[in-house]
């Protein structure tokens, strides 16, 4: 278990060397998950370029937007390492689309939530077993949800450590790292899709919309698929 000294210490550190000294700490088990989105484009290139010993992967919900798989290419082409692709259970998938029907989450929350469970959480779920600590692309201002949450917690139900280097940087710092260090982002964050998740479940947003109303935007849910919060076992 982490001491509350080695709490402190990493909130008092830059995202970067708080991720190595996280790998000090832990050096197996490091994990990164990265929907491809800006914050962990900025996460890889910090991770790839500083060869920080943490194993990246992206789950590939198979309804993807093309030009997230054309990023992942661009990604891995450009840093030279790898990111890793865990897919959903082929059974899975095939039960809900004939049970509910391939597009059945625009339907009711419930299937929605269904879908996100079977083509997100499980495989999420594979890929962190035997990790010990659980990097993510969070940000505090992204939702209320993620309002409280802090750098590195103990996730009881994944039995791990779930740290969030980017908690608390905000939009701004965020793009400026993004511009600095010319990070590939996809170049759907440039047409109004600010937050991105599966290609039918994400619409652009208007200006001075909340970042995360192109998400499940025919919902008045929570807006979260699973990954973070309530229903991830
Ligand atoms: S979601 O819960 O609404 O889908 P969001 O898109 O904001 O999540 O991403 C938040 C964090 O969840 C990302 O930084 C990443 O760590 C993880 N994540 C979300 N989608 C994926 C994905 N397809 N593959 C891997 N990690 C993901
Ligand atoms: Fe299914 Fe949409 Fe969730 Fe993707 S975001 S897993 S398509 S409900």
């Amino acid at each position: 278990m982490l001491t509350k000294e080695q709490l402190q210490e990493a909130e008092g550190l830059s995202a970067v060397e708080a991720i190595r000294r996280v790998t000090e700490w832990f050096p197996e088990g490091v994990v990164f998950s990265s929907s491809l989105g800006q914050e962990d484009q900025v996460l890889t290139d910090m991770i790839f370029k500083h060869t920080l010993p943490v194993k990246v992967f992206t789950i590939d919900t198979g309804r993807l937007f093309n030009e997230a798989y054309e990023l992942l290419d661009r990604t891995t082409a450009r840093y030279k390492q790898p990111i890793h692709v865990y897919f959903p259970d082929a059974a899975d998938v095939e039960a809900f689309a004939y049970e509910k029907g391939i597009n059945s989450f625009y339907e009711s929350v419930e299937n929605r939530k269904t879908c996100c469970y079977i083509r997100k959480v499980i495989p999420l779920n594979r890929a962190l077993q035997g990790a010990k600590v659980w990097i993510t692309g969070l940000r505090a201002e992204q939702s209320d949800n993620r309002q409280d949450m802090p750098l590195i917690e103990w996730d009881d139900n994944r039995n791990l450590y779930k740290f969030n280097p980017l908690i608390r940087w905000d939009y701004q710092q965020m793009m400026e790292y993004i511009n600095a260090h010319n990070v590939p982002c996809n170049p759907l964050h440039d047409r109004g899709y600010i937050s991105i998740g599966c290609a039918p479940c994400t619409r652009a947003i208007e200006p001075g919309e909340h970042p995360r109303a192109g998400r499940w935007w025919w919902e008045a849910s929570q807006k979260e698929c699973g990954l973070h919060g309530e229903r991830n076992k």
